[in-house]
C-alpha cells in the first residue's frame, strides 16, 4: 500500500499563493506584449534582423547635432571610435547583428539594450571633451567582458 505524504496546511497555502502570483504574473507579461505592445524602451523603428541593420555611422544633421549608427555584433560595436566635437548633441540609434547587446557610456544618461530587429534611440548632449567608454552591459557570450568602444570627444 502506498503512503500518502501528509502536507502542513500553510505549506499547501503558500504553495497556492505562489501559483496563484505566477499566473497573475504571466497574464501581465502577456497582456504587454501581446495586447498593449509594450516592447524594448525607445524601440522607435524596426529592421529586418536578417539583413540585418542600419548602416553604422556618424552624420551630420545641424550645426551641433549629429545622428550616430551602431551596430552592436558580438564583440564589437561599430563605429567603434567615434570622433564627435564637445558640444554636440548627438541622437544615437542602435541595433544588434545577433543576440542581445547592451550600450552604456557612463557618466551620461545613455544607457540601452541593442536588440535585434529593433533600432532603440536615446539623444545626449556632450559638453565635456574626453574618451568616453561604450560597454556592453548585457551578457552576451564569452566575449562579452571585451565589448566595449570609445566615443571621443574633442
Ligand atoms: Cu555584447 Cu555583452
Amino acid at each position: 500500500m502506498q503512503q500518502r505524504i501528509e502536507m502542513d496546511p500553510y505549506e499547501k497555502l503558500f504553495l497556492k499563493i505562489g501559483l496563484l502570483v505566477l499566473v497573475v504574473w504571466l497574464i501581465v507579461i502577456g497582456f504587454e506584449g501581446f495586447i498593449a505592445n509594450i516592447n524594448p524602451p525607445t524601440g522607435s523603428q524596426t529592421v529586418d534582423p536578417a539583413k540585418y541593420s542600419i548602416s553604422p555611422g556618424l552624420n551630420k544633421t545641424g550645426p551641433d547635432t549629429y545622428d550616430a549608427y551602431y551596430v552592436a555584433k558580438a564583440f564589437t560595436f561599430q563605429p567603434n571610435d567615434l570622433k564627435i566635437p564637445v558640444n554636440s548633441t548627438v541622437h544615437f540609434y542602435v541595433t544588434s547583428a545577433d543576440v542581445v547587446h547592451g550600450f552604456f557610456v557612463p557618466h551620461t544618461d545613455l544607457n540601452m539594450m541593442a536588440v535585434p530587429g529593433w533600432v532603440n534611440n536615446e539623444t545626449h548632449r556632450f559638453t565635456k571633451k574626453g574618451t568616453y567608454l561604450l560597454l556592453c552591459h548585457e551578457y552576451c557570450g564569452i566575449g562579452h567582458q571585451d565589448m566595449f568602444a570609445k566615443i571621443e570627444v574633442q
